[in-house]
């Protein structure tokens, strides 16, 4: 019997459900699969309170600043033919769990020559974390077979609000004005499509067109304009993250104050500043279809 190992990190269980939902069929297909999640020594609050702790996430995230993370048990790892990530982006960056565990001694162990997948379950920006990943899964010496990415599709400035009142308030549902937060149910039931080229890759010990077959079933979602604001936003991330370690190191009130001003810095940036980049992208993707097509490719490959 051929076996898959899935390793993930969750807070509400929603990468949880994606994964179910994508391996569904694992019986049928006479696919046997382990899970392990991934936990940390200390875990992160859900709903995050008080909502100081969301931010204070912030430059660990940017930076994949490790925590203590508890050890994997895996039993021989030989036997399995596929590993699945199931991850979730902080802060345009890897979970800070998600790149805690890539950086251990167990992933080495675990993905070392082995086909590798990822699987996310993100708002709407996740291709300057997948950059991270595809590096550190490379270093642990995983060989990156294939990658599924689950979004909130609803417009940037809707999803924010809905995803604020998610994972601070803890209220996932749709209210009287806004949509349910998060990756659609839909979308997560309408996974289990991924399974087929993913099981059939296994049973033939056969990689090579997983990816080209899951793009063909739209695994992938990319919106330019989006993606180019993520890209531009990464850099801007950095210089704050970095402002943040050097200037808060030691001084934790500091810290504080410097994380406050981030907080207001994101919310002016996400709705004064980013239409205005959006409209500017959309114009560049009118007028310049083949370097859009060119770029989009470029980070939808693996
Ligand atoms: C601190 C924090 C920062 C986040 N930043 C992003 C982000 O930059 N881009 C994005 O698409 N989603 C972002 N999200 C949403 C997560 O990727 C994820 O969809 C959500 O937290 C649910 O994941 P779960 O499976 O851990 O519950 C963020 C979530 C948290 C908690």
């Amino acid at each position: 019997m051929k076996k898959i190992l899935v390793i993930y990190y969750t807070q509400s269980g929603q990468i949880k459900d994606i994964l179910n939902a994508v391996l569904k069929n694992a019986e049928l297909n006479s696919v046997d699969i382990d899970y392990l999640k991934i936990e940390p020594e200390q875990d992160y609050p859900f709903p995050w309170q008080p909502s100081s702790t969301f931010y204070d996430v912030f430059p660990e995230s940017v930076k994949s600043i490790d925590i203590p993370i508890k050890a994997l048990n895996v039993n021989n790892s030989e036997q399995y033919d596929l590993v699945i990530l199931g991850l979730q982006v902080w802060y345009l960056s890897p979970s800070v769990p998600i790149s805690s565990f890539l950086k251990s001694e167990d992933a080495k162990n675990i993905f070392k020559n082995k086909p590798v997948m990822t699987v996310y379950g993100t708002r709407n920006m996740w291709v300057s974390a997948n950059k991270v990943v595809k590096n550190l899964i490379k270093k642990a010496g995983g060989n990156l077979v294939g990658n599924i990415v689950l979004s909130d599709k609803h417009h940037n400035l809707i999803s924010v609000i809905t995803i604020v009142r998610w994972l601070i308030n803890g209220k996932k549902e749709a209210s009287k004005y806004f949509p349910e937060a998060g990756v659609s149910s839909s979308d997560i039931k309408s996974a289990s499509k991924f399974g087929n080229p993913i099981f059939n890759s296994v049973k033939e010990t056969n990689f090579s067109n997983l990816q080209n077959e899951l793009l063909r079933l739209n695994a992938v979602h990319i919106d330019y304009h989006i993606m180019k604001t993520e890209l531009t936003g990464i850099r801007i991330f950095h210089i704050w993250a970095n402002l943040i370690l050097k200037k808060g190191k030691n001084n934790p009130k500091r810290r504080k104050r410097l994380l406050t001003l981030f907080s207001y810095y994101l919310f002016f940036v996400i709705y004064v500043v980013s239409p205005f980049a959006s409209l500017i992208f959309r114009i560049i993707k009118l007028i310049l279809p083949k370097k859009v097509k060119k770029e989009l490719i470029q980070h939808t490959s693996l």
